[in-house]
């Protein structure tokens, strides 16, 4: 079906606008990409801006990441997602997870998550089912769930041929190929989630490893790495290398050392604490691995005594991924995604086309929130932006500041340790006030408690909270 862009539907502006400032002198036609957390607040976001909005959701329900999938792809990954069945499960939660923020953080405004309980789980950290219903409840009290269109994959965003300013989008229902269809739009904000494509370190010698190996992104439940007994005879699938100590590899290294025989966990953050690890059972702490050698052992190098493991179990995070994407100026380098003014805009199409969501370390839903209004409003023209050039001229004095500060490449999004002025920086721009100190430390202190690989936190906080206040 071959379908004349301009004239497949028509976008109604919405009648009454119900900003919180009056009325938007430019409301736009906008197509969220993606309905997550991230597309989700977007979506509020522009329709408080009195934009058109429609929100495009691939699966068949809101939610994103929050939403557990107990299904889980295979292990390596294939990157082709126009291949069919490839990448089929975007998820990447375990069955057993609990937020590693509390809920104080972890809500909207005018729309907390603490002080109300949505899936009947009232713990400070609660599981992901009560994430999900929160996100569930967001979405219809908020307006945003009438302008989903689930089951709506967007294939490819592109500018307009001939007509520079605008956007065109093309999604597919379930029906496949022949379903898809073009449609036309003033603006796109792209919410499509990044911890879906793993990211694996290419390990020295891995070409001598003859175990299994898989990421964070399939992992699901421990039993797994149960020792077991096949025909009367001992198989020992618990030896597991976690590579990676992020809030991830702390949570999955923890649960399958109640199972396995034994855990190490290599990371380039734990000098100080080589070695056992006491809040753990069966749990070493080591440096970076070093490689794999010829017998297939895996060294360490800190240089303790080579490992005969079966399972490298990555826990490395996740590649920003965009393969709808049909834009020139935009690209993903190292896992940098650039050129973008403030990770929001790519100076040459700005504000029309926009990122919602990419920076991490971070007091995520919140900074959600910031560059959705952000972008709102400078779509209505009630933010300014600099110029194509001093937008350009930033981003290349953000790099270079990094390059001095010696952070690599990879970690451009990752805010530590200016999260705080970046968050401020764009509530700036929306004429919020700078972050609540407290909202600060509890971050900062959540982040302390997950590094301290004492689970405890999770359950203790309040009563600590408490006791600090007194
Ligand atoms: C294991 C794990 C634990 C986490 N724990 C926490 C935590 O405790 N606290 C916290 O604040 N954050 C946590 N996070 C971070 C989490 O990613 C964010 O909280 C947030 O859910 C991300 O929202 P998002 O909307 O950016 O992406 P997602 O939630 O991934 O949503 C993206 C959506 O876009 C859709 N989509 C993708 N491509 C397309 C397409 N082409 N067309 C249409 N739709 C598309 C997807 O189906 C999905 O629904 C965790 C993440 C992981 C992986
Ligand atoms: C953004 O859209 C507006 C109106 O839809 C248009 O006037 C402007 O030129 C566009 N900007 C860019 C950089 O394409």
């Amino acid at each position: 079906m071959s379908l004349l862009p301009l004239t497949t539907r028509s976008h109604p502006l919405p009648p009454t606008v119900h900003g919180t400032g009056g009325a938007a002198p430019m409301p736009r036609t906008v197509a969220v990409v993606g309905a997550g957390a991230a597309g989700l607040v977007a979506a509020r976001e522009l329709l408080r801006e009195g934009h058109a909005v429609t929100v495009f959701e691939r699966s068949a329900r809101v939610g994103g990441t929050w939403a557990y999938d107990p299904r889980s792809d295979p292990y390596p990954p294939c990157l082709d997602t126009a291949a069919p069945g490839a990448a089929a499960v975007h998820g990447s939660l375990y069955a057993s997870l609990r937020t590693n923020l509390p809920r104080e953080l972890m809500g909207f405004s005018g729309f907390a998550l603490a002080g109300r309980v949505f899936a009947g789980d009232p713990r400070t950290f609660p599981g992901h089912r009560e994430v999900l219903a929160f996100l569930d409840a967001f979405a219809v009290e908020s307006g945003v769930a009438g302008r989903v269109r689930l089951r709506a994959e967007v294939v490819r965003v592109g500018p307009l041929a001939g007509h520079g300013e605008r956007w065109t989008v093309a999604w597919r229902g379930e029906g496949g190929v022949e379903e898809e269809e073009e449609e036309v739009f003033d603006a796109v904000v792209v919410c499509n989630g990044h911890c879906t494509v793993p990211l694996v370190p290419k390990l020295r010698g891995i070409g001598n490893w003859q175990g299994k190996q898989m990421h964070s992104h399939n992992y699901r439940t421990p039993e797994p790495f149960q020792d077991q007994v096949q025909d009367a005879v001992s198989v020992t699938v618990s030896i597991v290398v976690v590579v990676g100590l992020g809030a991830s590899g702390v949570d999955i290294a923890r649960e399958i050392s109640n199972v396995a025989k034994e855990v190490h966990i290599a990371s380039r953050y734990t000098e100080d604490r080589l070695g056992k690890v006491d809040t753990f059972q069966n749990t070493w702490l080591h440096s970076e691995v070093d490689c794999i050698q010829d017998d297939g052992q895996v060294r360490f190098s800190e240089g303790s005594a080579s490992i005969a493991a079966d399972t490298f179990l990555y826990c490395t995070g996740y590649r920003y991924h965009f393969p709808f994407l049909d834009v020139e100026g935009v690209t993903v380098d190292g896992n940098r995604v650039g050129p973008l003014y403030k990770h929001v805009f790519p100076p040459k199409h700005a504000p029309n086309l926009s990122f919602v969501g990419l920076p991490v370390k971070t007091i995520m839903f919140q900074s959600f929130e910031l560059e959705s209004r952000w972008v709102a409003r400078a779509l209505s023209g009630r933010a300014e932006l600099p110029g194509e050039e001093a937008m350009a001229a930033a981003v290349e004095e953000d790099y270079r500041r990094m390059d001095a500060a010696g952070k690599p490449k990879r970690h451009t999004h990752a805010l530590m340790p200016d999260w705080v002025e970046y968050m401020d920086w764009v509530a700036a721009q929306v004429g919020e006030p700078p972050m609540e100190a407290r909202r600060r430390e509890i971050y900062e202190k959540a982040l302390r408690c997950i590094w301290s690989l004492d689970d405890s936190y999770r359950d203790s906080w309040e009563e600590e909270e408490e006791e600090e206040n007194r």
